[in-house]
């Protein structure tokens, strides 16, 4: 990462471009829902049971199908749109689909085969992004930096005109994230906060200065603009960008950066429609970026109807099927949702007056915008595709995996409290195996004792990500805990799921196999009335009960604690977002390791 040519020193701040943020241990992102926008709660949209075909078109039908819903259905037949623009916004940091199990929903690699599409039929196409490109929550500051700058590459590559600031830029110092992108050189897509102002020793530095590449010099553009206007085929777009009231309040009120202030909405937006129509190129069609709620965006529109669209934040993840319109006017009020799961398409067709018919489809980013081809051909053929490995590469270059907060482990915390004192940690899989060789071989050939390889060869768009903390925290043992998971090199012998993922760290058993304060910390979900999971044939019994009618199955309560302390266990990783389908009843019985013990129960003392 470069730092930019020449940043004015005046600002009052030293660049501090990848500060790493302190122990955090709220984790990565909230969990993606899996449903439906709009209103139809049926929508095929949801996720499928892993290993089930996408959904495509059906048999013998002439449409395809995307979320359900044919594409671009009620739009003129045989007409091309004069102008088509591609909102997205708030995506959060999610550059690929989000979660582990299929089918997934997202990500910029398909967003670029989307756009490609709509090429390809002619139509002249760009992209309008609302910002919010960070994750709300990173454990590593610097990985949220990184996402940014592969963002806004992939979102040039796309083609798009402009993008806005949202809540995740302004905690994220704005004016480092710049530093790798708006201040290399003068490129698309332009950053739009038209009210966005510094503060400097308690005064306000005008947004030309403040943002200025070159604050000497009275004709350089500043990296955060008021508009950009864009020719998408052959009508120009004008462009407008401000961060709203509600956004403005909440970034002051959390102190998310002092040497920021935001002006008043209504004084920018008349700069920013009088910068329109005195533009050289005309625009015809305006939109505004809007970083604030839906209620506000409304209100804004009934005082400028010079935009005819406006883009604002998403109420909810999963996004209306259609725009709005603003009371008393006739601005179209767009929502695209969260973590780029779903785009917004508007088409401009041009009526004989001069004014626009518009046409508006939401596409969820489904497995049919998959790059097809081999991963090296896809690499060709699709730009993000790169960008996306650049990405990787970076996260490794800057060993992020060491840079990860590490906490206690619940046991570590309660072996501190043990008379003496004990001092857990992890000893890795092959330390158990000495004495329990059963389990081990049967945990060996599973999925557990190879997820790390999921990783290195089975995630490959792109690769590298077992040097992703994001990813390896659930691919390898006690990764966000003390002792835990590092790296290849400092500790080979914790990759992959091992033992000690669910049963803790073992070093205090390893030593003293027999003692019961260790064994109690080893099966952490035993209770006193119930030692063990029920037996096989009541599991197999639950699993081919409907979830609806489980409730039904009368189940001690001590048992039934002990069954939801495990699953709570496989939960931490079988999560909404990475394992929708995860059922412990289902799936214990595929990992299940109990009563192997050998005859005489296991040796005390590790054979030799
Ligand atoms: C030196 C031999 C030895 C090693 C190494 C060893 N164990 Fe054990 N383990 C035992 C013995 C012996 C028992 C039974 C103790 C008893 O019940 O008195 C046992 C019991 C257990 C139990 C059952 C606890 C309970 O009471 O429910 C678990 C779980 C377990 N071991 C996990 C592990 C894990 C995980 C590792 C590696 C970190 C490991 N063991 C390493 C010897 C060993
Ligand atoms: C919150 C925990 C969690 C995180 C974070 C996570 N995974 Fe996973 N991953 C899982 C689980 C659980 C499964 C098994 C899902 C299943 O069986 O359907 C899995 C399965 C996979 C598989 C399929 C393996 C196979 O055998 O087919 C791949 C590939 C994978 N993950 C890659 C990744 C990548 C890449 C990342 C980071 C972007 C990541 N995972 C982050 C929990 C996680
Ligand atoms: C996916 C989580 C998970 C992993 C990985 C795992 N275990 Fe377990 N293990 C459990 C659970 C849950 C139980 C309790 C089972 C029960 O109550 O029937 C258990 C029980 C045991 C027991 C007691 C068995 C008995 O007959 O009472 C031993 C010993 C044990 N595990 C050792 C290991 C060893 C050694 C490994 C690694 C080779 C390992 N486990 C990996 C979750 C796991
Ligand atoms: C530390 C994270 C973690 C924990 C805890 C965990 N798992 Fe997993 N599990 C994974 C990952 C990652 C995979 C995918 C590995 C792969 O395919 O390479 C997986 C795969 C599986 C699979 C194979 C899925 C398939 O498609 O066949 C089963 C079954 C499973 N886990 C059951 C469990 C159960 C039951 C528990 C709790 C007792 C549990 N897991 C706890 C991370 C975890």
């Amino acid at each position: 990462m470069t730092v930019p040519h020449s940043l004015p020193a005046a600002r009052g701040k030293p660049l501090r471009p990848f500060a790493v943020l302190g122990l955090v241990s709220a984790l990565l992102g909230s969990a993606c829902v899996a449903g439906t926008p709009g209103t139809a709660p049926t929508d095929p949209n949801v996720r499928l049971a892993s290993g089930d075909a996408p959904k495509g078109a059906p048999p013998g039908s002439k449409e395809t199908l995307v979320g359900g819903r044919p594409l671009f259905a009620d739009w003129p037949k045989g007409q091309k749109p004069d102008a088509v623009i591609v909102f997205t916004g708030q995506t959060f940091g999610f550059l690929q689909p989000c979660g582990c199990s299929r089918p997934q929903t997202g990500g910029l690699e398909r967003r670029a085969v989307f756009m490609e599409s709509l090429r390809a039929k002619g139509w002249p196409v760009t992209g309008v992004d609302l910002g919010d490109l960070l994750p709300e929550k990173s454990a590593i500051r610097e990985q949220g930096q990184m996402k940014y700058v592969a963002q806004m590459n992939a979102l040039r590559e796309m083609g798009y005109v402009a993008v806005g600031i949202g809540k995740t830029e302004i905690a994220s110092d704005l004016l480092a994230l710049l530093a790798n992108y708006g201040y290399q050189k003068e490129q698309r897509p332009f950053t739009l906060a038209g009210n966005a102002v510094g503060v400097s020793g308690g005064k306000i530095v005008p947004r030309q200065q403040w943002f200025s590449p070159n604050p000497d010099k009275k004709d350089v553009r500043p990296v955060v603009e008021l508009t950009e206007v864009g020719t998408v085929g052959a009508v120009p777009v004008g462009v407008a960008g401000v961060v709203g009231k509600s956004l403005a309040l909440d970034a002051k009120n959390a102190k998310l950066d002092p040497t920021l202030d935001f002006l008043e909405v209504p004084d920018t937006l008349k700069a920013a429609a009088a910068a329109l129509a005195r533009h050289p190129l005309k625009p015809q069609l305006n939109v505004l970026v809007y970083q604030g709620t839906s209620e506000d965006a409304a209100k804004v529109a009934k005082d400028f109807p010079q935009f005819q669209v406006i883009l604002c934040q998403a109420d909810t993840d999963l996004p209306p099927l259609m725009p709005t319109t603003a009371p008393g006017t006739k601005t179209l009020v767009v929502q695209v949702g969260h973590k780029g799961q779903h785009v917004g398409v508007l088409g401009a067709f041009k009526k004989p007056d001069g004014t626009f018919e518009f046409k508006y489809q939401l596409v969820p980013m489904g497995e049919e915008y998959i790059t097809p081809g081999k991963d090296e051909d896809a690499r060709k053929a699709n730009k993000v595709l790169p960008i996306l490995e650049e990405y990787a590469k970076s996260v490794r270059a800057a060993n992020l995996l060491t840079q990860y907060p590490r906490v206690p482990h619940p046991a570590q915390i309660q072996a501190q409290g043990l008379k003496p004192p004990a001092a857990l940690s992890y000893v890795g899989s092959d330390a158990c195996a000495k004495c329990h060789a059963a389990e081990h071989a049967l945990w060996a050939k599973a999925h557990h004792g190879r997820a790390m390889e999921a990783l290195e060869k089975i995630a490959t768009r792109p690769t590298l990500r077992q040097y992703d903390p994001e990813c390896v925290r659930c691919h390898s043992v006690g990764f966000e805990y003390q002792t835990g998971y590092v790296d290849e090199k400092k500790t080979a012998h914790l990759k992959h799921v091992g033992c000690e993922s669910c049963h803790g760290p073992g070093s205090g058993h390893v030593a003293n196999p027999k003692g019961a304060d260790f064994l109690a910390l080893m099966s952490p979900w035993k209770q006193a009335d119930a030692k063990k999971l029920p037996a096989a044939e009541f599991m197999e019994k639950m699993a081919n009960t409907p979830a609806a009618e489980r409730g039904r199955v009368a189940i001690a309560p001590a048992q039934q604690l002990l069954i939801t302390r495990v699953e709570g266990t496989c939960m931490k990783c079988h999560d909404q977002e990475n394992d929708p389908h995860f059922d412990l009843y289902k799936y214990w019985p595929k990992v299940n390791h109990s009563g192997l013990a050998p005859a005489g129960g296991w040796p005390a003392v590790a054979p030799k």
